[in-house]
């Protein structure tokens, strides 16, 4: 008898690509079976699903058994049973669903997309829909670049002065600019932000989504939307007139937070105390990126300060802040992500490296003991080109950097990686850079076909 059901089961299933049926990411498993479920309505509801939790399947997997008469979902908690529906959305042919057996599981915890709106503000209604897109490829991981040079999106309770006058610049440049001819708009762009209330809400409809919202505060740069308020938390002083609006026009500063202020140092903490406060998420990302030394160099206070330290290089100021906000975060039981920049021979343990420039830096960072979430730029920033015809939208950087779809499918994380350091690559993530980038229409054009290469890596 056994045999018989062996040999019926054989000719009954047969494997079939995850292409056949356009799945993407492409299951681990899939089998084919005879015969198609039928759906009552022209959309798959939970009450077409019989889930069973079991607690050997791994952490946001699942098994899924589609037969003509039932669907069964299993998995060990609640992100398995989000996939499956997920996946029987993909599966799902008018009212009907093909017969198969899917077993399914990420290669990675960490499957991110950054949306940067301190540039341009995208508001509420695309944050959640682009949490919804995300969760459709099973991404689970929202980086919300929320502070910056060009601006300050969310509101602070403890220093409302911050969001009030970093949320709103006095014009920006407009389409078609670049550092020769920046074409300003000369009309006020804000004042733009997310009241606590918004980011309540954004976060519930996430968690409902199986996504976790994982804010940055990027310090020590990148903050000239936050000297607005406090300028006298910088090197140069509130003299400067940097100071007066937030930067309207994208490019590398060299302003930052002056290193030897313990005032500009305590502010950070106590923005970091209301973000921990609001975001449940486990890690802050903590910024840390492109952060010059120009102006600790010529700061007598900086100077006078790596004198009392005994420090030779600059760099190593930023390293002891790196140190400071990340032990800061521990206490309050959060993981501190910095962008790889901050990378030195002496990094906390309890510090995620993100990588943004070369891959060889993750493998530094990597056999330095640090976990990674990898987002190289040739691979992963959809604000390059994308090296297709007739494309209407600008870009950061020229068609040289264009990342194609193709390059972005080609990413290997592990690449150059000895697979006993495989488990320090967290994951990876995609990032949609928004100096070029105005609004939904151009960040969908950008994002999409693209971040499907990235859900597939
Ligand atoms: C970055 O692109 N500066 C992280
Ligand atoms: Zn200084």
């Amino acid at each position: 008898m056994k045999a018989v059901y062996l040999l019926l089961a054989a000719t009954a299933a047969v494997s079939v690509s995850a292409e056949t049926w356009a799945l993407v990411p492409k299951p681990r498993h899939v089998w084919q079976k005879r015969g198609t479920y039928h759906l009552a309505t022209n959309r798959v509801e939970r009450a077409d699903v019989r889930f069973v939790r079991d607690g050997r399947l791994a952490a946001e997997g699942y098994f899924l058994d589609v037969s003509p008469t039932a669907i069964v979902v299993k998995a060990s908690a609640k992100a398995g049973e989000f996939y499956a529906m997920k996946t029987l959305e993909q599966l799902m042919r008018q009212r009907e669903i093909p017969c198969c057996e899917i077993r399914d599981s990420p290669e990675f915890a960490w499957r991110g997309f950054l949306i940067d709106e301190a540039r341009h503000f995208m508001g509420k209604e695309t944050v959640k829909r682009y949490i919804d897109l995300m969760s459709r490829v099973k991404m689970n991981v929202l980086h919300w670049h929320l502070t910056d040079d060009d601006g300050w999106r969310l509101e602070l309770k403890r220093h409302p002065e911050v969001h009030l006058k970093g949320s709103v610049r006095p014009e920006s440049m407009g389409h078609g600019g670049d550092d020769r001819d920046p074409r300003m708009t000369g009309t006020q762009y804000g004042p733009y932000f997310y009241t606590q209330e918004d980011v309540k809400e954004i976060l519930a409809y996430a968690e409902a989504h199986c996504v976790k919202v994982v804010p940055e505060f990027d310090v020590p740069a990148h903050s000239r939307a936050l000297f607005v308020s406090h300028p006298e938390f910088t090197c140069r002083g509130p003299d400067d007139p940097a100071f007066r609006s937030p930067l309207t026009m994208y490019g590398p500063q060299y302003e930052c937070f002056c290193a030897a202020n313990e005032d500009g140092m305590r502010f950070i903490e106590d923005v970091f105390d209301e973000i921990c406060a609001l975001f449940p998420s486990p890690e802050i990302h903590i910024g840390g990126d492109e952060c010059p030394p120009n102006r600790w160099h010529e700061c007598p206070k900086c100077q006078a300060l790596m004198r009392e330290l005994g420090l030779t290089d600059e760099r190593q100021l930023q390293t002891r802040m790196t140190h400071r906000f990340a032990k800061f975060l521990a206490a309050r039981g959060r993981k501190a992500i910095a962008w790889d920049e901050t990378l030195s021979k002496d990094m906390p343990r309890n510090l995620m490296m993100q990588l943004w420039r070369s891959p060889a830096d993750g493998r530094r960072a990597v056999e330095a003991g640090l976990d990674v979430i990898l987002s190289p730029s040739c691979w992963c920033y959809f604000d390059m080109p994308q090296d297709c015809d007739r494309d209407p939208f600008q870009y950061l950087g020229s068609k040289a950097c264009a990342v194609s779809l193709e390059r972005a499918f080609s990413f290997d994380p592990y690449e150059g990686l000895a697979p006993t350091l495989w488990p320090r690559v967290k994951g990876v993530e995609c990032c949609a850079w928004g100096e070029c980038t105005w609004g939904w229409f151009d960040l969908n054009w950008k994002m999409w076909p693209r971040s499907f290469a990235t859900a597939e890596v």
